[in-house]
């Protein structure tokens, strides 16, 4: 398991404890990073005990019925809770995943839940994702062609031509890869990171697209694409099983094949 460090703003204060119901038989204690950057306060970890008896199966069960029923103040996000949607996204148990794909009964002890790390926080276990959505915006992520489209039917491509995107096109944009990887803590602002190169893969090995040559030039660059080191904490933690370690190896493969 991948380890993360706390957030940078991670001067811990003290926090509160919320007890169990009475009657209460099984307990599980959910201790939970707390930060509003516009109280002048440091952040704490509150603690709150949940009856698994009265909860739903999953981490993100937890987390609403402690918005619900116990603390209305703590924010996070969610929509879909079904692993489509991304953006439930936060550090659970030392690992940056899904909180609506994880299993409370697969933590043992404590359940810790942090935001993504690396992120400025703009609440409790809400990252600022500017950032990485700018880099998203900066690799055009759209199918660019200059073939007349056929004027009755689809756009065709072979089996064999589709399956290449198998791996890509799953990407949900939840960013747990990219805020576990380290070459990405250490140069966010112009590494592009695993998620975003992962998705330019995605248009680059489109067989429909006419800018492979375009899309591959904006990657030529010491920072962009080159710092990837190959460490894998991003393809270690993917919630969804994709590889974007694979991914960023092929678009240098691409590079290095244009070369020769
Ligand atoms: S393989 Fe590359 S992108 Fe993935 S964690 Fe390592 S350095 Fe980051
Ligand atoms: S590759 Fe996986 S971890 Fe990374 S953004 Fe896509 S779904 Fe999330
Ligand atoms: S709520 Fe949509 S992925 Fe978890």
């Amino acid at each position: 398991m991948v380890q993360f460090s706390l957030p940078a703003n991670s001067k811990i204060g003290p926090g509160k404890t919320h007890k169990a119901p009475a009657g209460a038989k099984r307990v599980k204690t959910f201790a939970v990073y707390r930060y509003d950057p516009d109280s002048g306060e440091n952040p704490r970890v509150d603690k709150y005990e949940i009856d698994l008896d009265d909860c739903g199966p999953m981490v993100l069960d937890a987390i609403i019925k402690i918005k619900n029923e116990v603390d209305s103040g703590l924010t996070f996000r969610r929509s879909c809770r079904e692993g489509i949607c991304g953006s439930c996204a936060m550090n659970i148990d030392g690992q940056n995943t899904l909180a609506c794909l994880k299993p409370i009964e697969d933590i043992k002890g404590e359940v810790k839940i942090y935001p993504l790390p690396s992120m400025p926080v703009v609440k409790d276990l809400v990252p600022d994702l500017t950032m990485p959505y700018a880099q998203l915006a900066s690799i055009e992520p759209w199918l660019q062609t200059e073939t007349p489209l056929p004027p009755d039917t689809e756009q065709r491509q072979s089996p064999e031509d589709r399956a290449k995107l198998d791996g890509l096109w799953e990407c949900i944009l939840c960013f747990c890869c990219q805020t576990s990887c380290p070459s990405y803590w250490w140069n966010g602002d112009r590494y592009l990171g695993p998620a975003v190169l992962l998705q330019a893969a995605r248009w680059i090995h489109d067989s429909r697209d006419d800018h492979t040559g375009e899309r591959l030039d904006a990657l030529e660059d010491p920072f962009k694409l080159y710092r990837c080191h190959t460490i894998m904490n991003c393809t270690t933690t993917c919630p969804k099983g994709l590889n974007p370690a694979k991914a960023i190896a092929s678009i240098k493969e691409k590079m290095a094949e244009r070369r020769l």
